[in-house]
């Protein structure tokens, strides 16, 4: 990619605040709701296929619960001598059926729901790393060799760690993906120091590079070029390392490969 493209990746993104170390809250939240909206549009996609005939079954059971015993209860209030404590009975089976029926559901929503965030100091290696091991189980990280860098002494971020190793998951699945037919796999993860207040990580790897047809949009959700690719990777990183105060661009490894940039803080800024 070349100067230029760069650029205007980094310019469609909003505006920075004039001191980085002190992030506007309020593009914070924005960009917050933002990553919250997508993040449950990318689980609601990926997890209702499987979801949906296990919850229509296990919501059905309470249902016809519940219709048998108002049925029951319609046919008792039809005797000549009411039965009442019959009738109270089977009112109050239903109604716990349909409190049953609330359970699921809560449970269901619990789980497309998206927790707190939480920010703490993290050994940005140990992040690094462990997002590293995640990303490279299974056939995909194959003859793939990845290398750590961190010999410039960047110890800790302040940052929600398990959003920081999404960011990163995909970055390297990115590279491992992008690097299939090159006969050179090599994938280098570096942690240095950024600008003031800031750790850098760059995910460099030794694939073709990004393809120019997508270059300017690479940030935007739904862009890719894989078949089974649903293109939000880029564009959750970017929203999850903007919610930090940080940035996320792309520029040219020097072998031609893509490296992928971030940058963290380092310190606690006054705005939390
Ligand atoms: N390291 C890379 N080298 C070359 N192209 C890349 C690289 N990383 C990303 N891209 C391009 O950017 C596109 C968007 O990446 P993004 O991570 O947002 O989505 P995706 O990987 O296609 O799908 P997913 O939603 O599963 O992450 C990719 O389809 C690919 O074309
Ligand atoms: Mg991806």
């Amino acid at each position: 990619m070349t100067a230029d493209q760069e650029t205007r990746t980094i310019l469609r993104t909003p505006a920075p605040p004039s001191d980085p170390t002190a992030p506007d809250p309020t593009a914070n939240e924005r960009r917050m709701a933002e990553l919250q909206a997508e993040l449950l549009h990318v689980s609601r996609i990926t997890a209702m296929g499987d979801m949906a005939s296990a919850l229509a079954h296990e919501l059905n059971q309470p249902l016809s619960a519940i219709v048998n015993y108002l049925k029951g209860s319609s046919r008792l209030l039809d005797a000549p001598e009411i039965p009442r404590a019959e009738l109270k009975e089977a009112l109050e089976k239903a109604a716990e059926q349909a409190l049953r029926a609330g359970t699921i559901i809560r449970r269901l929503r619990d789980f497309v729901a998206r927790g707190e965030t939480t920010r703490r100091m993290e050994n940005l290696t140990e992040v690094v790393q462990e997002a590293g091991a995640l990303a490279l189980i299974g056939a995909r990280g194959a003859g793939v060799q990845v290398r750590f860098i961190n010999d410039r002494g960047v110890d800790l971020v302040l940052v929600d760690k398990v959003q920081i190793q999404q960011v990163l998951l995909n970055l390297i699945r990115n590279g491992v993906d992008a690097m299939t037919d090159s006969p050179l796999k090599d994938l280098s993860i570096t942690v240095e120091p950024g600008p003031a207040g800031f750790a850098q990580v760059i995910v460099a790897d030794s694939g073709p590079g990004v393809s120019p047809d997508i270059a300017s949009q690479l940030f935007q959700p739904f862009v890719s070029t894989k078949p089974a690719g649903l293109g939000v990777g880029l564009s959750i990183s970017r929203t999850i390392v903007e919610a930090h105060g940080g940035r996320i661009w792309v520029e040219t490894a020097p072998g031609g490969g893509a490296a992928f940039h971030l940058t963290l803080p380092t310190d606690t800024p006054e705005t939390l």
